[in-house]
């Protein structure tokens, strides 16, 4: 028996780095998946890697058009059978100073994150308050604590704090519980290419931000994978409006 068994979980940005490795403990806890990413044809090819017995999918989608998204639930809910499980984790980074910041920087950074978490939960929000069952987990970031060159970034990720707090507050009544999970650095494309903005050896740039924590390594998806996990499991089922902190302990200053 997994925890999962006969649930169907949407993660966007799955096709790679932590929603992939959030996608794979899904479906090894008995969930069908559906990877949502911009691309389609990397998002089936990323579900044909997916363990487990249930049936999983790609469905390509930009998190920030709502055609797209509702045409991704509809199949999802086709093709899988239900939607009980939401992880709104498709992200991008444009870093800049303020004063190099472009319109466009901004623009794209909100509308991945911010307008991209917005819709998918509210398409799914329907399903979930029919069926009196629902789990979102929304990725936010240490980043939302202020961090150098990423105004843009760090505005959507505290964005994404408040965004949970208050579906928490409206959902809950309906059985649906919203939490966030704020990573610290994990080693993905994502960090590997700020290491190569940077000028940095992507091992240079791990083992620099390994000293910056309490235990002294990065982490990697899985760590975040366990997390989404417990929060999208009905273990967590009293647990709501949270943003659980997943960095090695490097916010505690
Ligand atoms: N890696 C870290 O250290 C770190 C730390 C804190 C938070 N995060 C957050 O975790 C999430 C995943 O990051 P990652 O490191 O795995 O990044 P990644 O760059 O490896 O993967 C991001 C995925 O999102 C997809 N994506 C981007 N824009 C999209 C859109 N409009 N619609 C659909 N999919 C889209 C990309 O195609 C890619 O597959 C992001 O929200 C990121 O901000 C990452």
């Amino acid at each position: 028996m997994g925890r999962f068994d006969g649930r169907v979980a949407v993660i966007t940005g799955a096709a790679r780095g932590i929603g992939f490795g959030a996608a794979t403990r899904f479906a090894e806890e008995g969930a069908s998946v559906a990877i949502l990413d911009l691309d389609e044809s990397a998002a089936a090819e990323a579900a044909t890697k997916l363990p487990g017995e249930a049936k999983h999918i790609g469905v390509g989608a930009n998190v920030g058009r709502s055609a797209d998204v509702d045409a991704a639930v509809g199949r999802v809910v086709e093709e899988l059978g239900g939607l009980h499980i939401v992880m709104n984790n498709a992200g991008v980074t444009r870093d800049n100073l303020l004063f190099k910041m472009t319109e466009d920087d901004w623009d794209v950074v909100m509308n991945v994150h911010l307008k991209g978490a917005f819709l998918l939960s509210k398409a799914a929000q329907a399903h979930f308050v029919a069926q009196k069952y629902g789990k979102i987990v929304n990725v936010s970031s240490t980043s939302a604590l202020g961090n150098r060159g990423q105004a843009n970034y760090s505005a959507a990720k505290m964005g994404i704090q408040g965004f949970t707090r208050t579906l928490a507050i409206e959902l809950g009544p309906f059985g649906v519980n919203v939490n966030a999970i704020a990573p610290g650095f994990i080693a993905t494309e994502m960090t590997d290419a700020t290491a190569a903005r940077l000028k940095l050896d992507v091992d240079e740039f791990r083992r620099l931000s390994a000293e910056h924590n309490a235990v002294k390594r990065v982490g990697h998806p899985e760590d975040i994978a366990a997390a989404a996990a417990f929060l999208a499991s009905d273990e967590a089922s009293y647990i709501t409006g949270q943003t659980l902190y997943v960095d090695g302990g490097a916010t505690l200053g």
